[in-house]
């Protein structure tokens, strides 16, 4: 019997974790669905002023996505899974933040799970995206902007340092996901309203 339904189902579980949630709730924090931009991520736990709450939802949110591709590359021969199911297991996992069960559908915009993955799909990979990022956040101030380019480099990068088909596929997939999440942050960036990294608390819209 094939085992990939399962193990698909298992990454979507790991992936709805939604650990900006958890770690508000156990530091006695607002819900970031509250405030600021209303997005349960680690900008938007940034915004409730506590770093530590902010750097465990980043850590926490990466580690799923990194783990659950990690586990799957690691144990591919013994589950037989080829390359097609690995991209599958990296997008449901990604799906599992972005639309989780435990939050009715409603998660995050994948930022952190995304980076995860990229760095369980290769660690240069996941540094090479990682650094468009960085470069961007420092430039721009805006972690959307930054999300959004990288979003944007992360198929040509994964195809050059992977050479995989597969993988490049699976990454098209999910920066479609990504930036399509971000299509607030692009029309406030565009108005000019986009509020920049670190700034303060506000209602949520
Ligand atoms: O990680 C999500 C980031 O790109 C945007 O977050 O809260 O400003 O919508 P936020």
């Amino acid at each position: 019997m094939s085992l990939i339904l399962p193990l698909l189902l298992a990454a979507y579980l790991i992936g709805s974790i939604p650990f900006a949630v958890v770690v508000s709730r156990a530091m006695g924090l607002s819900d970031p669905r509250s405030f600021g931009s209303g997005n349960p991520g680690a900008t938007n736990v940034l915004r409730s002023g506590n770093k530590t709450a902010a750097l465990l939802t980043l850590l926490g949110d990466a580690a799923k996505g990194g783990l659950v591709v990690w586990a799957a590359r690691a144990f591919a021969p013994e589950l037989k899974l080829d390359g097609t199911a690995l991209a599958l297991i990296a997008v449901a996992v990604f799906l599992g933040h972005v639309f989780s069960v435990f939050l009715r559908g409603k998660g995050g915009k994948g930022v952190a799970t995304a980076a995860g993955v990229l760095l369980g799909i290769n660690p240069l990979l996941g540094g090479a995206v990682l650094l468009v990022w960085l470069a961007t956040a420092l430039i721009s101030r805006y972690s959307s902007a930054a999300a959004v380019t990288a979003a944007i480099a992360a198929p040509a990068l994964t195809r050059w340092i992977t050479g995989s088909e597969y993988w490049t596929v699976g990454v098209m997939a999910m920066v479609t996901v990504l930036i399509w999440r971000h299509k607030d942050n692009i029309r406030r960036l565009l108005k000019g309203e986009e509020s920049k990294i670190g700034s303060k608390k506000v209602a949520a819209p």
